[in-house]
């Protein structure tokens, strides 16, 4: 059996919790592959909303095995909190739980050191979630992270303190104070906690349970265009959110890569700084914005709206290999007499339908197309046939132009609320 991957095309939260909650009965395993806390992913079932940040979606869905791959960075307080939170609800997430031992520990002291970078960054600042996830990545790459597998070595406590000391020099270098003897206690008595989790080799794991023809879906967070190589840089986050980091997230050779579902907003949203060509810093932005409720499930930041950006999709289906579309929040646009999507960008060097290296507002002038809205409420829908007439007409200019179907709309965050469709 192959490896499906399911992850955003955009800047993150396009939906990938409430999907991937929803396609979990269909798959024996799901395993995140890269990021930790910054991603929060939302699914919603018997009126209740659930908010996700490290552990996958597929947790509430008892004959489902969960497994955090070594490409994650896990705050294990954040960790605890999650798991507290599940535990209230009934769900032992000790059952189909699983941790990689080579995914990195996020430390107080990483967390501290993204607020001081960003801080010092002033108006440049990328808009970190400051969950310390550009230091965590940084020190593996630099090789002197920490990872879970370490805790249960007898020497932990002095790589810990070796570490720890390193980066308070480097904190000593910045004007920030900060207090570590507050955060430690906490600190610990969540690493504590986490020795009650099964800590795998998850590349044997996932590989096993590929050969025995179980059906492993990967979950994205944070999205494409957040990719630290391919997004809009610097304005991104530390890891490679596109489906090769599945690959180095998980231990996957590419060539067992089967679907790759790629999940869009009917519109756009970022949370944080960066370019951002289609945004609407106007009243229709404050619209989408109050009728979509986009807010982070994270940090809580309003998130910046604007229309659908047809060639940074079509350049993230590329990069991604995407065989299969998601469009999300479809039911956010009904009431919007005309709905213009971007098809090119107008640049100083001509027209472009290519995502530039200087992905600039500035520079860059959206060239859009209008389509006819529709006012129906979608909410409730429950067949495609049911679709108004220019809702169809929405999806099939966006397959026309990107080249790859529509298979599954989603109108409204309750899983019920989602609709697959024959392309
Ligand atoms: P993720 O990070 O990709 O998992 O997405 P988030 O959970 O951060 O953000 C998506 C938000 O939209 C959440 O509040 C979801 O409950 C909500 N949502 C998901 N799909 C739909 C949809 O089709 N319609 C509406 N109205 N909300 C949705
Ligand atoms: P999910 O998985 C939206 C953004 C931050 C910031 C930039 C870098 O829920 O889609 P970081 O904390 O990674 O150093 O922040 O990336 N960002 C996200 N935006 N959804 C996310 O995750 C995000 N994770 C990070 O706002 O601009
Ligand atoms: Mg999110």
């Amino acid at each position: 059996m192959k490896l499906d991957i399911l992850l955003g095309l955009q800047w993150g939260d396009e939906g990938k919790g409430k999907i991937v909650d929803v396609l979990s009965p269909e798959y024996d395993v799901i395993a995140r592959f890269q990021g930790g806390p910054n991603a929060g992913h939302s699914l919603e079932f018997n009126g209740i909303k659930h908010v996700l940040h490290t552990i996958p979606s597929g947790i509430f869905h008892d004959k489902t095995m969960n497994i955090v791959g070594n490409g994650v960075v896990i705050d294990p307080v954040i960790f605890k909190k999650e798991i507290d939170a599940l535990e209230k609800l009934g769900v032992d997430a000790t059952k189909n739980l699983r941790i990689s031992r080579k995914a990195h520990l996020i430390l107080p002291t990483h967390r501290l050191l993204d607020a001081a970078s960003e801080a010092a960054k002033g108006n440049s600042k990328i808009g970190s979630t400051l969950k310390g996830i550009g230091p965590t990545y940084m020190d593996k790459t630099g090789r002197n992270g920490l990872r879970t597998g370490d805790i249960s070595l007898p020497d932990f406590m002095d790589k810990y303190r070796f570490l720890a000391g390193k980066h308070e020099e480097m904190l000593g270098h910045f004007n920030f104070e900060y207090d570590l003897t507050s955060l430690e206690p906490a600190f610990f008595e969540s690493i504590e906690f986490l020795r009650k989790f099964t800590f795998i080799d998850s590349e044997y794991e996932v590989n096993e349970a590929l050969n025995q023809k179980q059906k492993v879906l990967a979950e994205g967070a944070q999205g494409s265009l957040l990719d630290i190589d391919f997004g809009s840089y610097p304005f991104v986050t530390s890891s490679n959110t596109i489906s090769a980091g599945a690959c180095t997230g998980l231990g996957v050779a590419p060539g067992k890569i089967a679907e790759v579902y790629g999940i869009f907003k009917a519109y756009c949203t970022r949370v944080g700084s960066g370019p951002f060509p289609t945004e609407l810093e106007n009243e229709t932005g404050e619209e989408i914005r109050k009728i979509g409720r986009e807010f982070g499930a994270t940090t809580g930041r309003p998130r910046r709206c604007g229309w659908l950006d047809l060639p940074a999709l079509r350049y993230s289906i590329m990069i991604n290999g995407v065989t299969q579309l998601i469009m999300t929040k479809a039911d956010v646009l009904s009431g919007f007499a005309e709905i213009p999507v971007c098809v090119a960008y107008e640049t100083p060097d001509g027209v472009t339908e290519r995502f530039p290296f200087e992905y600039r507002p500035d520079v860059m002038k959206p060239v859009y197309h209008s389509l006819p809205g529709w006012k129906e409420d979608l909410t409730g829908i429950k067949s495609e046939s049911d679709f108004p007439a220019n809702l169809s007409n929405y999806i099939r200019f966006i397959e026309e132009k990107l080249g790859v179907p529509v298979t599954i709309v989603s109108v409204g965050p309750d899983r019920e609320q989602t609709i697959r469709r024959k392309a």
